[in-house]
């Protein structure tokens, strides 16, 4: 085995450098791969040759591995079904065996591979050993799984959402419209009350006070329902609940709020719509908590690829740790939604400088799907 081109050339007696011979080039390349262990097994399947892939991705140097059983990067329960021995006369009898599964390192921790043996015969066809060729595909699947795992976490977002709007519209239609009635019932008890003797007085008090507190009782339905699905987005829209909810802050708070939109409703899931709206709002709630700003701009713009939601305010900033203490969600929970939509999330601010939150999501990720349902 040649280590370097010197190495190569002297091996070879060579004078220059283009009288190296194939062979030696060919070491040289093999030896060159860092991603892939590629080496060479005896006929017994002992480490017959060793690159600086396998190195790194074994973690063995090439004088402490050659002559062992290759059976040592295998996991005991492996070697106790004899799977290396299989996967060999797998090799011989088809040419090739191929496995990805778990093999360890020289310091035992483990690394999930992607393995081809092929069997090497000379031109009597005797066999030879075997070419192993092994790629550690454990960021991958890390990778892999944690696709997965926002996949998964999105597709409960929207289950969560489905369920809060149908218990919103149950509260509202349902209890709101018996509270309704009840208070009704009450109110046509009055008269009745007020005619017949006085001492019927002290009922007419009292009726009015259970008026009063189905009267609460019902602002709180509302309020109870509006946090768990604004109405505002399934009555008027995303635009025009967006328009709603700025204008409302903005004589809520006394603070000047521009609102500058540019996307179609159409254009939007209704999955979209409620993060959006919802990122909104928690800026706009924190520019309320922490900004003492005098005006606040909110602007959602979108060309072919990206949609941008921005919401900056001219107060007091804050301090980059600040925006990231342990304890505050408001911030974690717009970058889980950004997170959600494939997008980024970007806070820019200093003490003095005013806050500034932008939102990149693309386009792709937020618009209704053009092929109708099957
Ligand atoms: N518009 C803003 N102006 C100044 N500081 C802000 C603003 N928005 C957020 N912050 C800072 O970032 C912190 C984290 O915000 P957030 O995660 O929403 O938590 P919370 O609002 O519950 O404190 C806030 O406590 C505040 O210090
Ligand atoms: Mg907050």
């Amino acid at each position: 085995m040649v280590f370097n081109w010197n190495d190569a050339k002297r091996s070879a007696g060579a004078e220059n450098d283009s009288d190296v011979p194939l062979e030696y080039r060919y070491q040289l390349l093999i030896d060159a791969v860092q991603d892939y262990a590629i080496f060479m097994l005896d006929p017994a399947g002992r480490v017959a040759s060793w690159n600086s892939g396998a190195r790194k991705i074994k973690g063995y140097a090439a004088d402490e591995i050659i002559g062992r059983h290759f059976s040592i990067f295998y996991t005991p329960e492996d070697v106790a079904a004899d799977k290396p021995g299989r996967e060999l006369v797998l090799a011989t009898t088809q040419g090739r065996a191929e496995d990805q599964g778990w093999r360890v390192r020289r310091d035992g921790s483990r690394f999930w591979a992607d393995v081809t043996i092929t069997a090497v015969h000379d031109s009597s066809g005797a066999l030879l050993g075997f070419a192993k060729v092994t790629r550690d595909m454990t960021e991958r699947m890390r990778l892999a799984e944690l696709e997965h795992a926002s996949e998964m976490s999105a597709q409960m977002q929207l289950v969560r959402e489905d369920e809060q709007r149908r218990v919103a519209r149950e509260l509202h239609d349902d209890l709101g419209q018996q509270l309704t009635a009840l208070k009704m019932g009450i109110a046509a008890l009055e008269p009745r009350l007020a005619s017949s003797s006085s001492d019927q007085q002290a009922g007419i008090a009292a009726a009015g006070e259970l008026q009063r507190q189905i009267d609460s009782m019902m602002a709180s339905l509302r309020r109870i329902a509006a946090n768990l699905r604004p109405p505002m987005l399934d009555d008027l829209g995303f635009s025009a609940a967006l328009e709603w909810m700025v204008d409302d802050f903005s004589h809520r708070f006394k603070v000047a709020a521009t609102l500058r939109i540019n996307i179609d409703d159409a254009d939007l899931t209704s999955f979209a719509a409620t993060n959006l709206y919802r990122i909104v709002q928690e800026a706009l709630t924190n520019v309320a908590r922490h900004a003492q700003a005098s005006e606040v701009v909110v602007e959602i713009s979108s060309d072919a690829n990206l949609c941008t939601i921005y919401v900056a305010d001219n107060g007091c900033g804050t301090t980059v740790e600040d925006a990231g203490k342990r304890g505050s969600f408001g911030l974690l929970g717009m970058r889980e939604r950004v997170r959600l939509l494939r997008g980024t999330l970007t806070i820019d601010s200093a003490p003095g400088k005013g806050f500034r939150i932008a939102a990149q999501v693309p386009i792709s990720a937020i618009r209704p799907d053009e092929t109708p349902p099957a």
